[in-house]
């Protein structure tokens, strides 16, 4: 008797596309998508590679008649079997995420991308198209809307709790395209360097569109304008790897986006400041189980996440007690855990958790950021409006 007989939610089956050997990201939403038992990796075109892709089904424990040579055949030959995958994770080099997504979704299955959602903006409007007329539900991963703390964020600021917003800096820092390692052997400088395989974005793109996300998820205000400076400061680099932006929000808040990954030995340095009438808060991602919140007239409050008094969001966010380091992983486990909740409300009818969800209207939003900040840094064009 199959487990829906019992009346028991079977796990939803997910197929990989990307994540092969050596892959950063592929192995993170593995992981992620395993955590809480909901879901379960089960097939893969893992590698362009047939070879390694068989070699990364064998990793992963996955048969061998189910790693497929290219996302086509997994496509394809999944919808055919009866325990056929529910879901499709993309996890490639950015130019592939709009035909995996778009094949995928037209044969019914749900999608969850990795970012940015596609490589231009006329793709993002394309896909959008499609999961308006698919069977499948779409959604990408903006890691850091996972963490506890940033959604503690998000609800204060909703809840008026640092009255009107008067400004926003996000900084999000990496120093490790600061030498042409594109000309050597690194495949995640490569592809991410080359217009042909990133799209027109290189450092706005890869982590500008995480810090554009981050200021609209947590203010809940829209960036309406931006004036951006975007260079290539590494000699002979297509595509830049330094941004400066200043920005203004929907509420007329301005904002600063300061992104490079030209910072000789910085790591992650992914970090948001919120100033608000009555407070003002602060969150750092590489120390991510603290947001610290200052008030003009008592001592500087620190949330942990974990604790019993956080917000229903952040607090479902967080599996372990405060002082229990909880991370990146686990962040990521979160956008998959609210993704099954949303394939499985359409049975259910129980959407809680389902809202935090990064649909592909955000994903359209933050290619529109992308295609206007890097027109507007070539052309000079000082400030632009972001329809
Ligand atoms: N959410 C985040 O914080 C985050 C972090 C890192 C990367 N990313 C995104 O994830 C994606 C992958 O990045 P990465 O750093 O893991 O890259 P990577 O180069 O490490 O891995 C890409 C994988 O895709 C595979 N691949 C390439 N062409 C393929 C094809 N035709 N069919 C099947 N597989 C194919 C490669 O073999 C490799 O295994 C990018 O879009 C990137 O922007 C997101």
């Amino acid at each position: 008797m199959s487990l829906e007989m019992r009346g028991i939610a079977r796990k939803l089956r997910m197929a990989m596309v990307g994540g092969g050997p050596g892959s950063f990201i592929g192995p993170i939403h593995r992981i992620a998508a395993e955590l809480d038992g909901q879901i379960e990796l089960v097939a893969g075109a893992f590698s362009s590679d047939a070879r390694r892709s068989l070699e990364a089904a064998t990793r992963y424990g996955i048969a061998p008649s189910r790693a497929y040579p290219d996302y086509e055949a997994l496509l394809e030959r999944e919808r055919c079997r009866p325990d056929s995958a529910d879901l499709i994770a993309i996890v490639t080099p950015n130019h592939l995420h709009f035909p995996v997504a778009a094949a995928a979704l037209q044969r019914g299955y749900h999608v969850i991308s990795d970012k940015p959602a596609t490589a231009t903006l006329e793709e993002a409007e394309a896909l959008a198209n499609l999961v308006a007329e698919s069977e499948g539900l779409y959604a990408l991963t903006y890691t850091y809307t996972g963490y506890p703390m940033i959604r503690q964020a998000r609800a204060m600021c909703a809840a008026g709790e640092l009255g009107r917003i008067r400004k926003v800096v996000v900084e999000y820092v990496q120093g490790w395209l600061s030498q042409p390692v594109e000309a050597s052997d690194q495949k995640q400088a490569a592809w991410r360097t080359d217009p042909g395989r990133a799209g027109i974005g290189g450092c706005i793109g890869d982590i500008g569109v995480h810090a554009f996300n981050l200021v609209e998820f947590v203010t809940g205000e829209r960036i309406s304008k931006l004036c951006a400076d975007l260079s290539a400061i590494v000699d002979g680099r297509r595509l830049d790897d330094d941004c400066n932006l200043l920005v203004r929000l929907s509420g007329g808040a301005p904002g600063v986006i300061h992104t490079t990954q030209i910072a000789a030995g910085e790591r992650n340095g992914l970090a948001i400041c919120v100033f608000g009438e009555k407070g003002s808060l602060s969150w750092a991602q590489e120390n991510p189980n603290v947001l610290n919140v200052s008030w003009p007239d008592r001592p500087v409050q620190t949330f942990h996440a974990g604790a019993t008094y956080l917000a229903a969001s952040a607090a479902g966010a967080s599996r372990l007690p405060p002082g229990h380091p909880e991370g990146y992983l686990e962040a990521f486990a979160n956008l998959y855990r609210d993704f099954a909740a949303a394939i499985r409300a359409r049975e259910t009818g129980n959407s809680e958790g389902c809202e935090l969800v990064n649909d592909i209207a955000v994903g359209v939003r933050s290619m529109r950021f992308v295609e206007v900040a890097v027109a507007a840094s070539r052309e000079g064009r000082g400030w632009v409006t972001i329809s």
